[in-house]
């Protein structure tokens, strides 16, 4: 990918504002960045061997070319990592290295590395100021916006962390080319929750152009991250503390999260989890008749065109319920669900058992496509 025109998206939230930077080439940028921000003296490279190997050199390159004291500090690739024992080794780090509250830590990776890196930053003597660089798709569309940090529990996903904005995030979709196709395709079902949830320009968009997505060209692709790193800041400007309309960004998620814990997470990627969800979860409003066939129907279509799975895994009417009622969105005792109502728009609604048993039994037994068979059908297909 070459230079294209950059996109900024404003994240206003008071003293906590920042920018979200998006154009390829901005990987070697970041050192003038961090200047231009103020920073000076010490900024650690928090990042995991694959992408270190792939994007370290670049980033320490351009730090050290604005004048910064650089470190790098590697912790194991996977979701794996994601505990308070890399927390630790991260801030046992930044102590030896005698970092200041003005230190700067910079997250570069995917969702896990910005997760664990702005949680460290979030912890370390109060709070130091971190950069997101996301180099997935999943984490330059969401988890890289917004200031959600944190670990895993032994117990449950994403248990422990805390709220932390960035004050910079750098996109630099370039990276998305040495990305393995798997996770390539997860990242799309987070950009078609965006259509679903708050854009129906953008659904459209995605029905057009699902082609050149896949074939990873670079105008859609920086049109798509772009805008939905919108959605996300003004859905984050509204609400930054999840009190109330953040949670649409859980669309697909009450099913998805469920199906990831019992797959123990490593049957489903996020996305692909999040897509079956999206998937269920359209059809439940269906059924409930909170939309028309119609709006499945689209979505369903482009969620296969992705090449995403769309069918529940074998599993029991007990069994995803249950998992269901750990999800965030339980409240009171009650399972609160995003239904969209239309292609760009979604409403926030209890889901009793009853209706969601009545669901489970009416809808068509289909089989599984998993990620070995949905492979062997592309396969056969080209
Ligand atoms: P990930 O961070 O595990 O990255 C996926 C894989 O891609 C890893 O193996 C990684 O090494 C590799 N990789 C990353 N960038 C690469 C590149 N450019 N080229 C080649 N390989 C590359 O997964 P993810 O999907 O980015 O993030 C998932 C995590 O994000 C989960 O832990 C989830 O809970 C979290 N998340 C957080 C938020 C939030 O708001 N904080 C939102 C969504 C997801
Ligand atoms: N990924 C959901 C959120 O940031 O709220």
């Amino acid at each position: 990918m070459t230079g294209t025109d950059e996109h900024c998206v404003k994240v206003s939230l008071a003293e906590r504002s920042y920018d979200i930077l998006i154009r390829p080439g901005l990987l070697t940028e970041v050192g003038r960045h961090l200047r231009h921000l103020g920073f000076a003296g010490k900024v650690a490279v928090v990042t995991n061997p694959v992408i270190g190997r792939l994007y370290a050199p670049a980033v320490l390159r351009s730090l050290r070319t604005a004048g910064f004291k650089t470190r790098s500090i590697v912790i194991p690739e996977g979701e794996r990592a994601k505990t308070l024992r890399w927390v630790s080794a991260i801030l046992d780090e930044l102590v030896k290295a005698r970092f200041e509250r003005g230190s700067v830590l910079v997250a570069l990776g995917g969702g896990v590395v910005g997760d664990i890196a702005g949680f460290a930053a979030a912890v370390y003597v109060r709070g130091i100021p971190f950069v997101q660089v996301p180099t997935t798709l999943v984490a330059q569309v969401d988890s890289s916006v917004g200031g959600k940090t944190g670990v895993n529990h032994s117990l449950g996903k994403n248990l422990i962390g805390a709220f932390h904005q960035p004050r910079l995030v750098l996109i630099d979709p370039a990276t998305l080319t040495t990305l393995p196709t798997r996770e390539w395709v997860a990242g799309l079902a987070e950009v078609i929750k965006y259509g679903m949830i708050a854009d129906e320009e953008l659904f459209s968009y995605l029905e057009r152009h699902m082609g050149a997505l896949l074939r990873m060209e670079e105008g859609p692709i920086v049109h798509v991250v772009a805008q939905s790193c919108r959605i996300k800041a003004s859905v984050v400007m509204e609400d930054e503390r999840e009190a109330d309309r953040r949670r649409i960004l859980n669309y697909g998620h009450t099913v998805g999260h469920a199906l990831e814990s019992l797959g123990k997470y490593r049957a489903l990627l996020h996305g692909e989890a999040v897509a079956i969800g999206m998937v269920q979860e359209v059809d439940v409003a269906r059924h409930v008749g909170r939309c028309d066939k119609e709006v499945a129907t689209r979505q369903r279509a482009l969620v296969r065109e992705a090449g995403l799975p769309d069918t529940l895994p074998p599993v029991t009417f007990s069994e995803l319920w249950g998992a269901m009622q750990h999800d965030k969105k339980v409240a009171q005792g009650r399972l609160y669900c995003v239904l969209p109502v239309r292609v760009g728009q979604v409403v926030i609604e209890p889901l009793e058992r009853a209706t969601f048993e009545r669901w489970f039994a009416s809808r068509p037994r289909e089989p599984h496509r998993s990620h070995s068979r949905r492979r062997a059908e592309s396969s056969q297909r080209a």
